[in-house]
């Protein structure tokens, strides 16, 4: 898939079919979290899977928006040492999304009301701390990122206009 048309036409999804994701599938999107680049390269993350029935059921209890995990094929928690450098965690997660996306599987990040929680049922220690943990899986509804160009994609997408978040200053303006 073009790049453009990647990021122009992926919008988090909340629902997902009930079929697993393949592993080949599911090691590209790691790798992609792996590939990401950190400050210092110091690459600060742990990639927890969570594809277990009963561990996601305990883990949707730890998120914001349970069903988000709940009725995911898997969920992948970015952990760092006290739950820092969420930087580079955002670098990671948007290149697993971008990636997963590329396999027609879609997603959604999941923030948690209490990190320590969320760690203890992802048997974390030594101060790891989960970040954020997007949910992954097929589409609840056939998507076809092709359906439409990149720009269509940008246009309905709910975002502010460009003109509203850019700016551009000249030498010499106050
Ligand atoms: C750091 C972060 C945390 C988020 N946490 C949640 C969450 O807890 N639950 C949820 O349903 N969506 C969550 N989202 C998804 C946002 O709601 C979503 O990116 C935004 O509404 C744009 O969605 P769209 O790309 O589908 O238009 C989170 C996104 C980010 C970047």
């Amino acid at each position: 898939m073009d790049t453009y048309l990647a990021v122009a036409s992926k919008r988090d999804r909340r629902r997902y079919a009930d079929r697993p994701i393949p592993d080949d599938v599911v090691t590209r999107i790691l790798d992609a979290g792996r590939l990401a680049g950190s400050a210092v390269n110091r690459q600060p993350w742990t990639f927890v899977v969570v594809d277990n029935p009963e561990l996601k059921g305990r883990l949707a209890e730890a998120v914001y928006a349970g069903d988000n995990v709940r009725g995911a094929a898997l969920a992948i928690a970015i952990a760092t040492k006290d739950g820092g450098s969420g930087l580079d965690v955002g670098r990671a997660m948007q290149n697993m999304l971008l990636v997963a996306w590329n396999d027609g599987v879609v997603s959604c990040p999941n923030g948690m009301p209490d990190a320590a929680a969320a760690a203890r049922v992802l048997g974390l220690e030594d101060g790891l701390l989960p970040v954020n943990i997007p949910s992954f899986g097929y589409p609840a509804r056939p998507l076809t990122p092709e359906d439409r160009s990149a720009e269509e994609w940008s246009t309905e997408a709910n975002r502010k206009p460009l003109e509203e978040v850019v700016r551009r200053p000249r030498a010499g303006t106050q």
